[in-house]
């Protein structure tokens, strides 16, 4: 157990503990994705969400061997996460894998994700059987994926025999997917939070500002305790070194009950819905695009 202060460790169904917030990369590209991840690791953050379709793998790479020269931290005190993007699904999902290390420059991932299950081209079990030989090899510590809905999970367990670990998903206020989170406790995955800020869309909305208020914190503090406090992994992005810091100073306060349900009931009263793609439909079937 942390403190409340400290960087929170949560653990995986397979045992492997993990901190629970992270820097996410996307958009982020070469000097920008380098200097965030540096930052980010200054200020104390030991997890890093990357994927090969963001294209910054060789500068986040760059970034977390440069730190452990440095001497701000070792290998084995951060967690780094890459994904598998469709174009490698299937019997790419090894030399896909292979790259992403290849350009990250480093010996093994904490956790390999398929991006988005594409169920229209009936790929995923094979992915996922890859990586769990992957795993088998030492090569990723976990294996988990992102962008499933329960039909592909229970197709995903029932084909492989294997639970991912956890399920990245979309999950902010105007979105906090009650069903998905509800079936993910059930089933012992861990929820983790993509456009944990909405991509900056829900900052601004009245209920949170005036939460912040409150509590002295700026908007972007509030949603973030609000997602830890549900127990979701959260990596929100930035490339400033000051929102960095600050969305990093979450662990000193708390959020009443009545506060996280004024937050949570944003899903059915901001009228915000989704903002990225939807599972079901992204990307499109094959032969269609
Ligand atoms: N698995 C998937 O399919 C998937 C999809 C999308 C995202 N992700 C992952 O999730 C991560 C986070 O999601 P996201 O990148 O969409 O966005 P996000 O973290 O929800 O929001 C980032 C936006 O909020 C702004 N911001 C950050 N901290 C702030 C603060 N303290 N005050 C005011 N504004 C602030 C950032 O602007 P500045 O940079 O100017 O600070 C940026 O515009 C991604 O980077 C990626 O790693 C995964």
């Amino acid at each position: 157990m942390t403190s409340a202060t400290e960087n929170p460790t949560l653990s995986f169904r397979d045992g492997t503990e993990f901190p629970q917030f992270g820097l996410g990369t996307w958009q982020l590209r070469e000097e920008e994705a380098e200097a965030a991840v540096r930052a980010a690791i200054e200020v104390g953050y030991r997890h890093i969400d990357t994927a090969a379709i963001y294209q910054n793998e060789e500068a986040v790479g760059k970034a977390i061997r440069d730190a452990i020269k440095a001497g701000d931290v070792t290998r084995d005190e951060l967690f780094v996460t890459s994904k598998l993007w469709h174009n490698q699904q299937g019997e790419q999902t090894s030399v896909a894998f292979n790259q992403s290390l290849e350009r990250l420059g480093l010996e093994y991932l904490d956790l390999y994700l398929i991006h988005w299950p594409w169920a229209t081209a009936g790929l995923f079990v094979e992915s996922f059987q890859a990586m769990a030989k992957m795993q088998g090899m030492g090569r990723v510590q976990s294996i988990g994926v992102s962008n499933f809905y329960p039909e592909v999970l229970d197709t995903l367990v029932q084909e492989t025999g294997i639970t991912p670990v956890c399920n990245q998903i979309e999950l902010h206020p105007g979105f906090s997917q009650p069903e998905l989170r509800q079936y993910h406790q059930e089933h012992g995955i861990v929820t983790a939070a993509w456009s944990p800020l909405g991509s900056g869309k829900v900052l601004d909305l009245p209920e949170i500002s005036e939460i912040a208020r409150t509590l002295g914190k700026s908007n972007a503090q509030v949603i973030l305790r609000w997602q830890l406090q549900l127990g979701n992994m959260v990596i929100p992005r930035s490339k400033n070194a000051e929102r960095i810091a600050q969305n990093f100073e979450v662990f000193d306060f708390q959020l009443s009950q009545e506060q996280m349900q004024a937050i949570t009931q944003l899903d059915v009263s901001a009228g915000i819905a989704r903002i990225g793609g939807d599972p079901l439909h992204f990307p499109e079937p094959v032969g269609e695009h």
